[in-house]
């Protein structure tokens, strides 16, 4: 299975998780290309039979220019775009998969779900109608991940690729 994992990510935490999930997929003897969000072209390579994208959870979706200015002035890398842009011209052939996930500081409504945005976008896009969503827990802005968090990625990778 070739999977293509893009990956959003300002303090690591998300990054984090993409690895632990890229891990879990090969273990189940996936083929990983990892991608930032920032380099990922609207173009899926042909042959990907899976793309996984990771975001952080900004106001309760996806990043904007100003949620990413917030992030940089409290610390986090440069950037320029993000996953919004990505999901809003990503071109996808019938039967490529979907999946999305996130980070967020809970998994309750009040935080909201970059994942869930994403498959909205899509979904409205009239791709990837059934996107399997998943959460990971940071304890606050800059992270870090909650315990379990890392295992419980790689377990998600595993099941991805089991499917
Ligand atoms: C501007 C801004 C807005 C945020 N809004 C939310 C939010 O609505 N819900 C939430 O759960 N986390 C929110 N967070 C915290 C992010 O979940 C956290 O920064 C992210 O998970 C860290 O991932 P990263 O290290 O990959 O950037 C926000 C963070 C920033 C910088």
């Amino acid at each position: 299975m070739e999977v293509l994992l893009v990956v959003e990510s300002w303090f690591g935490n998300t990054r984090t998780i993409a690895d632990a999930i890229a891990q879990g997929l090969s273990q189940q003897g996936g083929r990983v290309q990892m991608l930032n969000v920032e380099d990922a072209l609207a173009e899926v390579p042909a042959g990907v039979d899976l793309v996984v994208l990771g975001a952080p959870t900004h106001n309760r979706g996806l990043s904007t220019t100003a949620t990413r200015q917030k992030a940089i002035a409290a610390g986090a890398k440069h950037g320029a775009t993000g996953a919004q842009e990505w999901v809003d011209t990503v071109q996808l052939r019938d039967g490529v998969k979907v999946a999305v996930f996130d980070t967020v500081t809970s998994k309750s409504w009040f935080s909201g779900s970059a994942a869930k945005a994403a498959a909205r976008t899509l979904a409205r896009r009239g791709l990837a109608a059934a996107a399997e969503t998943k959460s990971f827990t940071v304890r606050g802005l800059k992270g870090p991940l909650r315990p379990g968090q890392v295992n419980a990625a790689q377990s998600w990778g595993q099941h991805l690729a089991r499917q």
